[in-house]
């Protein structure tokens, strides 16, 4: 298969980008694929909302700027935080003309949300169903365009690359090229290539690789382990963002779900089983600390009282007003017997969000020429050590809209196709189907085990060293499954998951000292020596 331009990918970061260049280039392909069903995504879940400077009376960039700074605990590029907090704006302006609606208040301003490690009041959202309003605007406008063909249900399981020896390695002229990806389509069971001028990666975060997380099962890390694999540079990968306030429900199956952090921007306070609000012993800021701050205080407490959970205290909050913000938290804890306005909302951290990824350069460009990347599964150089709540949705539009420049500026024009090389059909000899599905449960069941256990928010050298040996022997029996067996989704994500794995472990391993989402009670001191680690 050949298309013009190829999407991996169909969550905010994806959609915008394809949506874009389909506006830019009508008499051309844009083909969006995606594992599963279209809005099956990280994005369909974001509650909270996007973070903008929006009211300019009470905020302005430089404020959002250095609450981004501060989150990130001295990592984040001040280059990109510039940018991505400067162009906000315009990208929120676009989707709100693309059909997203925000919710306003009284005098129909849009109505501006409070979250942690924030200075003013600027998230903007939809009730607390941000993420699904945006992903309905995006897919509406994505059908509008009869030059975007989506597959779904198609999974990519590697890029098509070329290594170019002996060229001079720079950020500017990278030695590898991308020249496509071969996908599993799921549709007819066949390995097929796809190859396209320009590839744009956008497959979401990695929150599987835990035992309990707030991502979809989509979020395996699937991007990440194809561009390490391809040999491309991978930054930060120890900064997993684990969300304080998950709704603990012992024994559920499947993703945790989240109770917003905008909960506590309105005025939601945690308190341990003595109904203690424990958070003023941690950080002025309180209960609106920055993640990792909040994060690290509850696992403090569950472990010092012996608890699985702490408790959300909303009872003095206004039955009104939670009922308009907050609606679908509401039906689910009533659901499980729970009145938020009367009982306490049993919480726990669980892992959230990938702060690195895919290193790219300020237009979304990794380290593979023609590959681009942006939202979740790239690392541009904003989050630093830390996400600032509400920054990623924010991310993911400012980068899109920056791959979409780039994209069309250097391969936009038919001219710009690679050469007419030849690439290997995918090479299936010898394989057979999966005999016992139980290899692969297992193993995803002990990787999960293993990150949680050894690699979670708070880490040591010992906890470190053993999950690397234990994710040496899951690589080692990985590895020969797969090349013993036809490909399946299953076991192509369970050997993703195996190499983001390694590649947090590995970089918590080389990072010696405590900053913003990574803590080691060995090296508990931040360093004097200011770096990101790439892999
Ligand atoms: P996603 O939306 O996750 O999309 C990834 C896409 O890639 C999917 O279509 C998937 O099928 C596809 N894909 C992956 N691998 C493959 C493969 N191998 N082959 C084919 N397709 C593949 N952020 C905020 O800024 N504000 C919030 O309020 C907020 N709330 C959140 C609440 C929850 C519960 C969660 C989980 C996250 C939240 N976040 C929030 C984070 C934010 O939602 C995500 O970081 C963001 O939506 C990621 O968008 P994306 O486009 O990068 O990836
Ligand atoms: C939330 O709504 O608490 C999540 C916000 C985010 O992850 O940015």
């Amino acid at each position: 298969m050949k298309t013009d331009f190829l999407v991996i990918g169909s969550g905010i970061a994806g959609l915008t980008y394809a949506i874009k260049m389909a506006e830019r280039f009508p008499d051309q392909e844009v083909l969006v694929v995606t594992k599963t069903i279209a809005d099956e995504t990280n994005t369909k879940y974001a509650q909270g909302g996007i973070a903008a400077v929006w009211d300019e009376l009470e905020d302005n960039f430089n404020k959002h700027i250095d609450d981004t700074l501060v989150a990130g605990d001295g990592l984040c590029d001040p280059h990109v935080v510039d940018i991505v907090v400067r162009e906000g704006p315009d990208r929120v302006r676009e989707i709100i003309e693309w059909g997203a609606r925000f919710d306003r208040d009284a005098d129909g301003d849009y109505a501006l949300g409070m979250e942690g490690g924030h200075s003013a009041s600027r998230i903007l959202h939809y009730k607390d169903l941000t993420g699904s309003e945006m992903e309905r605007a995006l897919i509406s406008m994505i059908r509008t365009k009869s030059n975007i063909r989506v597959i779904s249900h198609c999974f990519v399981v590697d890029l098509i690359t070329q290594h170019h020896a002996g060229y001079l390695v720079t950020k500017s002229t990278p030695d590898i090229t991308c020249y496509g990806v071969y996908v599993l389509n799921l549709h007819t069971g066949k390995m097929e290539q796809i190859r396209a001028r320009a590839v744009m990666l956008a497959t979401g975060g990695n929150g599987q690789v835990y035992r309990t997380t707030t991502n979809p099962p989509i979020a395996t890390g699937d991007g990440v382990a194809m561009v390490y694999r391809a040999k491309g540079r991978i930054e930060n990968m120890e900064f997993i963002q684990f969300h304080p306030t998950a709704l603990y429900q012992p024994g559920h199956k499947g993703h945790a779900f989240l109770i917003t952090e905008a909960v506590r921007g309105d005025g939601g306070i945690l308190r341990n089983n003595l109904g203690e609000a424990f958070m003023e012993k941690y950080d002025p800021r309180k209960d609106l600390a920055p993640r990792d701050i909040v994060a690290r205080a509850i696992d403090n407490e569950m472990k010092r009282n012996g608890t699985e959970c702490v408790w959300l205290d909303c009872t003095h909050m206004d039955r009104e007003k939670f009922l308009h913000h907050f609606p679908s938290i509401h039906e689910k804890c009533l659901s499980l017997g729970i009145d938020p306005l009367q009982d306490l909302i049993p919480v726990a951290p669980a892992a959230h969000y990938s702060c690195g990824g895919i290193k790219t350069d300020e237009s979304g460009q990794s380290s593979i020429h023609r590959l681009f990347a942006a939202g979740e599964c790239a690392s541009t150089g904003l989050h630093g050590a830390n996400r600032l709540a509400s920054n990623s949705l924010l991310e993911a539009m400012v980068f899109a809209h920056r791959c979409f420049l780039a994209v069309s500026e250097r391969f936009g024009e038919k001219e710009t196709e690679p050469g007419s090389l030849t690439f290997p059909e995918w090479d299936a000899a010898g394989t057979t189907a999966p005999k016992e599905m139980i290899l692969i449960t297992q193993s995803l069941k002990e990787l999960q085990a293993l990150m949680t256990d050894y690699v979670g928010i708070v880490r040591s050298d010992t906890r470190l060293e053993r999950a690397s040996r234990r994710l040496d022997l899951l690589h080692e029996e990985t590895e020969r499954l797969y090349e013993q067996t036809i490909v399946s989704p299953q076991l192509c994500e369970l050997r993703n998951m195996i190499t983001v794995s390694f590649l947090v472990v590995k970089s918590a391993q080389f990072r010696k000292e405590s900053r913003g989402l990574h803590y080691n009670t060995d090296h508990p001191a931040k360093s004097g020596l200011v770096q990101n680690i790439v892999l």
